[in-house]
């Protein structure tokens, strides 16, 4: 506990882990069902014999993913029953139970790194930044899959008086904050941070913007106008050099 017996951001998620893996299944949410995975899976390199790191795994639906596409896979995540719970699953990967602000794994470890919906929970970016930087193999690749920071800062949909959604509201874009979350039982913190911060970390560091996409819905799906109008997330991919 926090000195003022709130709960820092790590007790939320040990505290939300059953919640969060009854409601991620087998296959992952909506969005990552229907929107995120489809478009990763579209500039995911060939893993046969890479490794790859997948950096704040949660129960590691995604981990399983990266296994069966012949990654040799290593993921980390701070909660204990995540991890004991990927472990389980998976029992030939090595799950490890780590913030990634600091990682005991040797430097030039992986092909890859994968940050799947974690960044936004990460509390210390520039300390996690040094790390994957460090972990990379040269020609090394970093893919995250993020929330729009323009979705971070937002308030949701203003609507008019019969509820039809006029505009969605961006404020205090260029601040770093945190903000506390509660949905479908579950309690976080996420990190609102400027795009400009989140790629300057790498980009100041050698490394090349490859890839940015900003995915959306199938077309014939209900969310399709709505993401059109406002995407929610992002995914952008770097080179180590
Ligand atoms: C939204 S979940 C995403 C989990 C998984 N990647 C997925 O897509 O289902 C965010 C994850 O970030 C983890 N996390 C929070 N703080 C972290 C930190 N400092 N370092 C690494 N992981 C962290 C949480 O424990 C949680 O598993």
């Amino acid at each position: 506990m926090s000195t003022n017996n709130t709960p820092t951001p790590h007790e939320k998620w040990q505290k939300s882990a059953q919640t969060w893996i009854n409601h991620q299944g087998q296959s992952g949410d909506y969005a990552r069902r229907v929107v995120l995975d489809p478009a990763l899976e579209e500039i995911l390199p060939n893993l046969e014999g890479k490794t790859v790191l997948d950096l704040g795994c949660g129960e590691g639906r995604y981990s399983r993913t990266l296994k069966s596409k012949g990654a040799i896979v290593t993921a980390i995540d701070p909660v204990a029953e995540f991890i004991s719970h990927a472990k389980l699953l998976d029992p030939e990967s090595t799950y490890i139970e780590s913030f990634a602000e600091s990682i005991p794994l040797p430097d030039n470890s992986f092909d890859l790194i994968l940050s799947y919906l974690t960044i936004i929970d990460i509390d210390d970016m520039e300390a996690t930044s040094k790390e994957i930087i460090r972990l990379l193999k040269p020609n090394g690749q970093l893919i995250i899959v993020t929330l729009s920071n323009m979705a971070s800062c937002t308030d949701g949909w203003y609507k008019d008086e019969n509820g039809k959604k006029l505009f969605r509201t961006v404020d205090r874009y260029m601040e770093h904050f945190s903000m506390n979350l509660a949905w479908s039982g579950l309690e976080i913190t996420n990190y609102h941070r400027p795009l400009s911060y989140v790629l300057g970390l790498f980009l100041n560091h050698s490394f090349v913007l490859t890839k940015l996409i900003e995915p959306l819905p199938p077309k014939e799906d209900d969310y399709y106008s709505e993401e059109f109008r406002c995407p929610t997330f992002q995914i952008y991919a770097l080179r180590k050099e």
